[in-house]
């Protein structure tokens, strides 16, 4: 399986932070914000991974990840020319697919929690569908809406409804089988003019082939959209790694712990970072402290 982060957009909601730089550039306490949806799809086990931008800011994502091969993985990167919508990833990734199944990560989404990897790992494994994953939501109307049967099969999914049947949003997050080009060639613009996610969703579900995954509360996600969630996010990330003394969304940690790096390469990469907090974390996971 590859995977995708789509980190374009304009970040208007971000203004003036995002004039002159991409919102998933933005520090989330000790890290850029991408750092964190990378993570999620490394622990999913992906090691080719296309990153999607607008003209004006690929050249900062390759500047800053560069072609991957520090942490053991494949990075790619492709324009989006303008925000045309999020399945429109999959138009212009499709020669770099060529037919083989797909995760798509919005960079501006962080997902932490217990067990996450081996939910993560089931649901790349899964090659019948699409797999999504739902979690509760205060403000339900800001998300794609799943509602679902007490089996937890979907029944109906929508974009922002203005009358939200249920609570369950579908996070920025997406597994999809080898037909998803095939099938998000077929997206029709929706009345905001967007090739929208949640209708390709609604087309696996209404092949019967939508798989949603809840996420409970042992879970946290968060986007980074506004100032307050932005600075939400990074105070969340400072606690967990002060508390634990562990860290949140660190790939060079996910490299080593899936065994594509191995210990002197972090401690390379901890050394790099100098005197930070985050450096002295990594070299105690390479000297087998934590
Ligand atoms: O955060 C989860 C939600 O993400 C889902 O529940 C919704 O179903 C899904 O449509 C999406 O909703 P948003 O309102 O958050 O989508 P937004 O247009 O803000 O785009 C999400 C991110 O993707 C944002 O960081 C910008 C980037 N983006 C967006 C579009 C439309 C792109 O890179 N290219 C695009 O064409």
């Amino acid at each position: 399986m590859k995977g995708i982060i789509l980190a374009g957009g304009s970040g208007t909601r971000l203004h003036p932070m995002t004039q002159a730089t991409s919102k998933q550039l933005l520090p989330v306490y000790d890290k850029p914000m991408i750092y964190y949806p990378l993570s999620v799809l490394m622990l999913a086990g992906i090691r080719d991974i296309m990153v999607i931008s607008t003209p004006a800011d690929l050249p900062q994502f390759s500047r800053l990840m560069g072609d991957g091969a520090r942490l053991g993985v494949n990075f790619t990167y492709a324009v989006q020319p303008k925000p045309e919508g999020l399945a429109q990833a999959f138009h212009i990734a499709r020669d770099w697919l060529a037919g083989e199944a797909c995760a798509l990560a919005l960079g501006d989404n962080m997902i932490f929690g217990d067990h996450l990897s081996l939910q993560l790992q089931e649901a790349a494994k899964r090659d019948d569908g699409a797999s999504v994953f739902a979690y509760q939501v205060a403000d339900p109307e800001r998300y794609g809406v799943v509602t679902m049967d007490p089996h937890g099969r979907a029944l109906d999914i929508v974009e922002k409804p203005a009358n939200p049947a249920s609570n369950w949003a579908v996070i920025g997050l997406y597994f999809y089988d080898k037909d998803v080009t095939e099938m998000a060639a077929a997206v029709k613009p929706s009345a905001r003019g967007e090739l929208e996610i949640t209708d390709l969703n609604r087309m696996y579900m209404e092949a019967g082939k939508l798989h949603v995954q809840k996420l409970g509360r042992g879970c946290a996600w968060l986007d980074a959209g506004t100032p307050d969630s932005l600075m939400q996010a990074g105070t969340f990330v400072q606690t967990i790694q002060q508390r634990q003394g562990m860290l949140v969304g660190c790939p060079e940690e996910v490299a080593f712990r899936m065994g594509w790096i191995d210990a002197a390469t972090l401690r390379d990469h901890a050394r790099a970072l100098g005197k930070t907090d985050l450096g002295r974390v990594m070299m105690a996971i390479a000297e087998g402290h934590r």
